[in-house]
């Protein structure tokens, strides 16, 4: 499978009063996710990295899309057994709805059917927010790379999350 693929109307929830389907991104999200994204970082990607991930067969790209308008979305990657979440970020007024919760479960359960075992990512040391929802799903630190982001300088954590083999059958 495609990662990202076969999510189609298939995961919903009930938290927020549309429900909240998951699903591969596609090539018109990028305005919504642009726009999400320069208002959650103060580096935000360009176009062209989001347009480019798409179709990427060692990619998923994953949004959140409720009645239509996309309200978050993650992007991983992966080589060979390991994985990375590149970005994650949902829109400020759709958040504490559990949106990042699903986006990084969905992440998570896409890399692992490719038969990644071990999932990394970087945060910033002060994104609480993040933070918690990482250690909530297991991931762990395991490094620092100092002063690792621009606007503002910070150093990035680097956590990990063991990822069990799928059984057999
Ligand atoms: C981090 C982010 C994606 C979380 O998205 P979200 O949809 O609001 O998160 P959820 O509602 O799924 O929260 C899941 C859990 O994360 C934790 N969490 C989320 N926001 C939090 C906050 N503001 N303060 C403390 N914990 C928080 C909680 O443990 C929460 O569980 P709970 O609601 O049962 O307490 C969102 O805040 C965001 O887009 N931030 C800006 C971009 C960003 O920092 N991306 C991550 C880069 S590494």
């Amino acid at each position: 499978m495609r990662m990202g693929e076969g999510m189609d109307a298939s995961i919903t929830s009930e938290r927020p009063s549309a429900p909240c389907v998951l699903r591969a991104a596609r090539a018109e999200d990028v305005d919504a996710v642009l726009e999400i994204e320069r208002a959650a970082f103060g580096d935000p990607w360009s176009r062209s990295a989001f347009v480019d991930l798409i179709g990427d067969p060692r990619v998923a790209f994953i949004v959140a899309d409720i009645a239509g308008d996309v309200r978050g979305y993650i992007v991983a990657w992966y080589v060979l057994d390991e994985g990375e979440i590149g970005n994650l970020a949902v829109h400020d007024s759709a958040r504490r709805q559990g949106i990042g919760a699903r986006l990084l479960d969905g992440a998570i359960a896409a890399v692992r059917a490719s038969d990644v075992d071990s999932l990394y990512l970087e945060v910033r040391d002060s994104n609480a927010a993040a933070r918690a929802l990482y250690a909530s799903r297991g991931f762990a630190e395991v490094g620092r790379r100092r002063e690792y982001y621009r606007r503002p300088k910070e150093d990035a954590l680097v956590l990990r999350l063991d990822l069990e083999p799928i059984p057999p059958g």
